[in-house]
């Protein structure tokens, strides 16, 4: 069993923010990666057919024989987690609560920003988790929409994006938050500009570093890391649409060359939805 990959899935290339992490915190560890790049983005869809896509993405990486499940999109994550967590055997791990707790104990004047997907964001999960544990901490949430697509074009350092990225973070901005939440896999890749439209004085939360460190807390609490001497770091990609474009991004993401991303085609992920 400890040998057995971590399952990690997103909409698209998203979730390897969170690949990244993991990696770095548990090098050991083996992953399996699934991208729906066939039905990207989920953050415009009504819960019900992401709730659908969730299932069938987890179904699919369990039914490879993972040991673990991360829902690295936050999408999923605030409309999944509690289904993919009741119905599965294994430890599933969401974006949300990793987030919002390092956020909670990032901020200072009690303001935090949230952006996120259509999706994300009237879910209101950030806002709920942040505020189950501290009802004083003010929260005021964006839906940055146009951000998935021009990291799933490669466009985070083009001054379209800065022009973009101002508009919408202008108000979290002037409404005085210190720490910003972002409450999208995908918004990493734009943390420097991002960064640099918010200043220095407003603190980034991605939620990968936390989401990882969740995992090594469970693998470590259930006895499940990977202590096997030759069975280490090994990952596989799959993806349900355009391998080469994937691998091409998450290469330049990765800083490393990917041996082989696999196409998994639709028909196959929708036969996925025992659990
Ligand atoms: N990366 C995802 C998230 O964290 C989904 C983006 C999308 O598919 O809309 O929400």
């Amino acid at each position: 069993m400890n040998d057995k990959p971590i399952g990690i899935f997103d909409s698209g290339i998203g979730g390897l923010t969170v690949v990244r992490e993991v990696s770095r915190q548990l090098p050991q560890e083996n992953i399996l990666y699934f991208g729906d790049t066939a039905r990207v983005p989920y953050g415009s869809k009504s819960p019900k057919v992401v709730q659908l896509f969730a299932r069938q993405d987890a179904s699919f990486l369990y039914d490879k024989g993972v040991k673990s499940i991360i829902i690295a999109c936050n999408t999923a994550s605030a409309e999944a987690f509690d289904i993919l967590r009741d119905n599965f055997d294994i430890p599933v791990i969401g974006v949300i609560n990793p987030g919002a707790r390092a956020a909670s104990e990032s901020t200072k004047n009690g303001k935090i920003g949230v952006i996120g997907t259509h999706g994300t964001i009237s879910s209101g999960a950030y806002k709920k988790a942040i505020q189950d544990s501290d009802k004083s901490i003010e929260v005021t949430a964006a839906a940055c929409p146009l951000f998935v697509p021009l990291v799933e074009e490669g466009w985070e350092s083009k001054s379209t994006t800065r022009d973009i990225a101002r508009e919408y973070l202008s108000p979290l901005i002037e409404g005085g938050i210190d720490t910003l939440i972002l409450g999208c896999t995908h918004y990493p890749i734009l943390k420097p500009v991002l960064q640099e439209i918010v200043g220095d004085k407003i603190i980034l939360v991605d939620s990968a570093e936390a989401t990882a460190g969740e995992l090594k807390q469970i693998l470590d609490e259930q006895g499940l890391g990977n202590s096997s001497q030759e069975n280490t770091d090994k990952h596989s990609f799959y993806v349900s649409d355009f391998p080469f474009k994937f691998k091409e991004m998450a290469e330049r993401f990765l800083g490393k060359e990917l041996a082989e991303v696999e196409l998994v085609p639709l028909e196959v992920i929708e036969s996925h939805a025992t659990n």
